[in-house]
């Protein structure tokens, strides 16, 4: 569709939300038409001094109750399936997809990707790979949005948000912060580069990147001292953290919960909240003493021991 009151779609996600907006456009205008077409004529037809045939009609009230009723509720159910179905496809981010970390702060979007590269409102990304964002906030609520992608999606301080695209065009495109954030509210923006992947590879590398997200997470683990009580050979009780990422993690509740990045966050921060079956709580907690950009990294870290074992990104980057 090349209709210059909308930006380019630069993915498969942002044709789809456009049909949909197109769809109900139309659906809205023709409304409106057989609302205010008839109101229009009938006001005409029956102005005061105008000859018309003024005689009650009457129609078959069942046939019309039931025609209006039914097409505008078949239309609308059906606008509504449509759009559960496309936002479904938004809302689930594909299983395979390679995964970058995002942390809205006054006033900027701070990127890292797992292979340690870092940039500031800038989002380097492939062309035609399914790109996972994992989004924090440090300080207030923003709202990181993709007009070219027709992504948006609030970024709330204390918990991860998720947000998928796939680029489908190469150049550069809009990021923007979408809610109102303070001062320099309208400073935080910057752009997305998709690049073919060649490209992408190049600039992992020439962005000469240090320690991984796992490796600086897994020095922050030894730094913050989490090392003394979690690892396995050490005096103190707590729970190991190996293999923990993804599994079920029984709680003193009874409740079950699954060890994603929300809970390890959260382990981290307040350590009272879920304490694990047979432990007692004996760890303090790092509120306001570590920052969500390490937090990322040593979820980063926990995630990557999920196997017992350390990981590093496979060459060529998480698929
Ligand atoms: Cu951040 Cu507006």
């Amino acid at each position: 569709m090349n209709f210059p009151f909308f930006p380019t779609e630069a993915s498969k996600v942002a044709v789809q939300v456009d049909h949909l907006y197109f769809a109900l456009l139309c659906l809205s205008a023709l409304t409106m038409i057989m609302v205010f077409g008839p109101m229009i004529y009938f006001l005409f037809k029956y102005r005061r001094g105008n000859k018309a045939d003024r005689r009650p009609v009457r129609f078959s009230e069942n046939t019309i109750e039931i025609t209006w009723t039914l097409i505008p509720a078949i239309l609308f159910i059906g606008l509504f399936a449509w759009g559960a179905d496309v936002y479904w496809i938004i809302e689930r981010p594909p299983a395979e997809a390679m995964e970058i970390n995002v942390v809205g702060k006054q006033w900027m979007w701070k990127i890292e990707h797992p292979e340690g590269n870092r940039e500031i409102n800038e989002l380097h990304v492939p062309l035609g790979r399914n790109v996972k964002l994992i989004l924090a906030s440090q300080d207030v609520i923003h709202s990181f949005f993709l007009p070219e992608f027709r992504i948006k999606q609030d970024v709330v301080p204390g918990r991860y948000v998720e947000l998928w695209f796939k680029a489908e065009k190469l150049g550069t495109f809009h990021l923007f912060c979408s809610e109102y954030c303070g001062t320099h509210h309208s400073a935080m923006h910057g752009s997305v580069i998709v690049m073919t992947p060649d490209d992408y590879q190049k600039w992992l590398t020439q962005g000469a990147p240090g320690p991984t997200m796992v490796q600086e997470g897994e020095k922050l683990f030894r730094e913050y001292g989490c090392s003394g009580c979690h690892v396995n050979s050490t005096a103190v009780r707590a729970p190991p953290l190996e293999g923990i990422f993804g599994h079920p993690v029984p709680l003193q509740t009874g409740q079950i919960v699954t060890a994603d990045e929300g809970y390890i966050r959260d382990s981290i921060l307040l350590p009272a909240k879920d304490i694990v079956a047979g432990y007692t709580n004996d760890m303090p907690s790092f509120q306001g003493h570590i920052s969500e950009e390490n937090l990322m990294k040593l979820v980063a870290y926990i995630r990557s021991i999920a196997n017992g074992m350390p990981q590093q990104p496979p060459a060529g980057g998480w698929k």
